[in-house]
Parts: structure tokens; C-alpha cells; sequence
């Protein structure tokens, strides 16, 4: 039998708005909206003026609502309205990754303490059913792998970057698109992707992160010379968000990989999103399909909308057995490349492979200690590009202190 929901709607812009269509459309029997929170008094709405509220206390006081659909654009006021909407005894939907990631472990205290669901599938990927099923469908034991294309505005201007035009061109045109927020930080340096991983790695390995663990490195600083050393080698570049089991440790990071053509990422274009999941005995599996957009990213709040009806929650079941521990200090084969050959000496070398020098563009690849790289090295060095190299090489070594030293050459782990 079908729970009747009664729902309290936050946000009416891209996906808020989806939903409401979508809703109607979907002939979901037994849940309804009854009421939506927006913030703007002046802004023109597709709907008549008279089905908006601008006060959070009609939903929250509301007895008659058992369902709050957060999709606003704000997470700090995201975090306040979520956490008083369970403390009230309702069920809450949301898509809102940052929100999510940095709040994760009070969330899941919280909607455990209350008898509630939370769940949050459209928060990684859009569309992609890729929550539900790690939550379900995979076994910790067996997952070895999950890695992604996750954001869409970075794989829109990596895509279009094989065509020789300049990071600050394409963006611009993204921008005009509407593929590109106005302040695209989040997306270019990586922090959304980051925050989608941190909630993969939970599902998948049971393992809460904090986003700070998760080394997020973007694609800004890429130069047309690194798009033109990709297609001389049969490569593209990709932005990478990776999770990965070795031994008990997991580990994870965001950046730019230079991937081959027989990887999932490689024929992912444009907006599009992928994810790859890998376990022993199912081997690979790719999920593609859009990672944003209006009804897409509805479909998912519609799909958690509909699993509630069932009283269908997150159980976390991985995070409570997880012998797994998430490790920030491992060693991996990188590329980095420079317009200044003297900023490649900024990055220490554990053993390097290969170097090339020219007057204006210098690359070095080998293998490094991935805890000296940093988001803020990248940040403060525009002109140094860094990049994993190549995918489906990689030399994961895991870091371990020992007497002071690092060493641990028995946990070796190619793929
Ligand atoms: N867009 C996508 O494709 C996509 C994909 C995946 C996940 N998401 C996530 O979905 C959420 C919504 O994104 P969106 O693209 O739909 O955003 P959006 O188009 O910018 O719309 C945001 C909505 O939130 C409302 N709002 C902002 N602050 C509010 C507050 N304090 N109280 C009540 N309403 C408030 C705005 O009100 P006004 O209308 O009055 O301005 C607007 O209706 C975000 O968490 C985003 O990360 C989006």
C-alpha cells in the first residue's frame, strides 16, 4: 500500500520547478504538494503568484506535511530547514550535495534519532540511479572501484576543449549556454565533484569522509599544450572523481586524468555524467546519462519521492560493519606541466619517467607523494596543470609512516 505524502516544496528554480511538472505528470498516486517556500517576493513564476510562500514556518509548522522536497540553492538555509524538517518528524528529500557532504554524519544521526528518511539520490549525477544501488545492490566486500565524470560544466569544457580553443573562451561560452554557473569555482576546481564522491564513498564503502580529506585538483589551469600532448598520445582529457578499496584503505581524490580510449570516461561528451562501479565478480559496470538539468535531476527527487511511499530508507548497513578507513597519504604516477619549466620543481618527484623542456612548456611525469599536492598548490600556481597519467595506470601505492619514514612497498596495487 502506497503511504500518502503530503509535500512542502523549498525551491522553485531548475529543479524545483521540474519536479512540480514532472510531478503532475508522473500520475504518482498519493502524493501531492501542497505548499512551496521560494525566496524571491518579485521574481515571475511559470505557476500563478498565489501557489508561493516566502516563510520556511508555513512548511515546518505544517502537521499535515510529512515530506519536505529541499531543493534550493543555498546551503547553509538548506542545512537549517533539513535538520528542522526531521526534527519535526518529517521525511525529507534533498539534491543538495554540499549541504550533504559536509553535514553527512549529524544527518544520518539525526534522521535515525527521529524515525525518519532522508534521502538524496538526484544529489550525485542527476539522473543516474547510482545512490540506491550502491546503498542495495552492491556488497562492501566484493566493490573495489567506484569513479565518475560527475560533473557536467567540466566534461562540457573538456569536450570542447579538443576543438583548440582557450579554457577562458570556452567557459565563456558555457556560461552563455547556461552549462556554467556565473561563478563557476565549484565546478571548475573540482569542489562539486568532490562533494559527490565524499557521498559515493559513503554508500559504496561505508566510509565518511569529511570534504576537507577528499584532494580536489580542477581544470583551470589547463593549456591548449596539454589538450594537444593528450591527442598526440590517443588520449582525453577528463575530470576524474575516483574512489578506490586497497587492502582496508579507500582512497579518493578529484582531478583531471588523461584517459584512453577504452575507458568509460573516454566517449562521455558534453554535459553528460558517467559512473563506473567495479566488483570481483561483476567486473565493470558504467551508468551514463545526464548528470543535471531540469526534469533529469527531477526524476530523481520523483524516484526518492516514490521509494518513500514504500518507507523505503537509507539503512547504511556498510557503515556499520566497514572494517575500511579512508587514507589521504598514498603514492600515484601524475603528470604535471608548466609554462614555466622552474614551476615544475615546486612538486617533488619520488621517481620520474619522463621530462620535455621548451622555451614555453615543460611537463614532467612520474611518481609522487599524493599528500603534497594540494588544491591550494594548484590555486596559487595558475600556470602549473596537474593531471593523473594515464588512466588505467595507475601505481596506487599506499603511504605508510613508519620510524618516521614512508614505505610499504608490499601494498603495490596496479589496475
Ligand atoms: N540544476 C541542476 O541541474 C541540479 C542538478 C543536481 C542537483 N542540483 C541541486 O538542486 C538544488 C536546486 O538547484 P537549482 O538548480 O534548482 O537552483 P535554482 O534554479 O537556482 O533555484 C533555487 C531555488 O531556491 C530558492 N531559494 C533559495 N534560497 C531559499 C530560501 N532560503 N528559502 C526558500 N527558497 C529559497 C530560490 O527562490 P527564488 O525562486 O525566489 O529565487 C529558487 O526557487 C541545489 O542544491 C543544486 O545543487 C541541481
Amino acid at each position: 500500500m502506497r503511504k500518502k505524502l503530503t509535500i512542502g516544496l523549498f525551491g522553485f528554480g531548475c529543479v524545483g520547478s521540474g519536479l512540480y511538472e514532472i510531478l503532475n505528470r508522473s500520475g504518482l498516486f498519493n502524493a501531492s504538494i501542497k505548499t512551496i517556500v521560494v525566496k524571491n517576493k518579485d521574481k515571475k513564476r511559470p505557476i500563478p503568484q498565489e501557489h508561493f510562500h516566502f516563510d520556511k514556518e508555513v512548511i515546518l509548522n505544517d502537521p499535515e506535511i510529512n515530506l519536505v522536497v529541499e531543493l534550493i540553492d543555498d546551503a547553509d538555509a538548506a542545512y537549517e530547514i533539513v535538520t528542522r524538517a526531521i526534527r519535526s518528524g518529517k521525511h525529507v528529500v534533498s539534491a543538495n550535495k554540499k549541504m550533504i557532504a559536509h553535514h553527512l554524519t549529524e544527518l544520518i544521526d539525526l534522521k535515525n534519532q527521529y524515525k525518519v528518511s532522508f534521502l538524496y539520490e538526484a544529489s550525485v549525477c542527476g539522473s543516474i540511479p547510482v545512490i540506491r544501488n550502491l546503498e542495495e545492490y552492491y556488497n562492501n566486500d566484493t566493490l573495489s572501484s567506484v569513479q565518475g565524470i560527475c560533473n557536467g560544466t567540466t566534461n562540457y569544457i573538456l569536450t570542447i576543449g579538443q576543438r583548440r580553443k582557450s579554457f577562458d573562451e570556452i567557459l565563456t561560452d558555457a556560461q552563455r549556454l547556461g552549462f556554467a554557473e556565473t561563478d563557476p569555482t565549484l565546478d571548475i576546481d573540482g569542489f562539486d565533484a568532490k562533494f559527490k564522491l565524499q557521498i559515493l564513498i559513503a554508500h559504496a564503502f561505508g566510509v565518511i569522509t569529511l570534504p576537507e580529506d577528499i584532494l580536489n585538483i580542477g581544470i583551470r589551469n589547463i593549456k591548449i599544450q596539454d589538450i594537444q600532448y593528450a591527442r598526440e598520445k590517443g588520449l582525453k582529457l577528463k575530470l576524474i572523481a575516483s574512489s578506490e578499496k586497497i587492502g582496508d584503505k579507500v582512497i579518493g581524490y578529484v582531478a583531471p586524468e588523461f584517459v584512453k580510449e577504452n575507458s568509460f570516461a573516454y566517449d562521455v561528451n558534453y554535459e553528460f555524467n558517467a559512473v563506473t562501479i567495479e566488483a570481483a565478480f561483476s567486473d565493470r559496470q558504467v551508468f551514463k546519462g545526464k548528470g543535471a538539468g531540469s526534469f533529469p535531476t527531477a526524476s530523481a527527487v520523483l524516484s526518492d519521492i516514490s521509494a518513500l511511499q514504500y518507507d523505503y530508507g537509507y539503512e547504511y548497513r556498510k557503515k556499520e560493519t566497514t572494517q575500511l578507513k579512508y587514507q589521504k597519504e598514498f603514492y600515484s604516477r601524475i603528470f604535471i606541466s608548466s609554462t614555466n619549466p622552474d614551476k615544475l620543481n615546486l612538486i617533488d618527484f619520488e621517481q620520474v619517467e619522463e621530462t620535455f623542456s621548451s622555451k614555453d612548456y615543460a611537463y614532467k611525469i612520474g611518481t609522487v607523494d599524493f599528500s603534497k599536492l594540494s588544491h591550494q598548490l594548484y590555486r596559487d600556481h595558475p600556470e602549473l596543470f596537474i593531471a593523473f597519467f594515464p588512466e588505467g595506470e595507475h601505481l596506487f601505492r599506499l603511504a605508510e609512516k613508519r620510524d618516521g619514514e614512508k614505505c610499504n612497498k608490499k601494498n603495490l596495487h596496479s589496475r
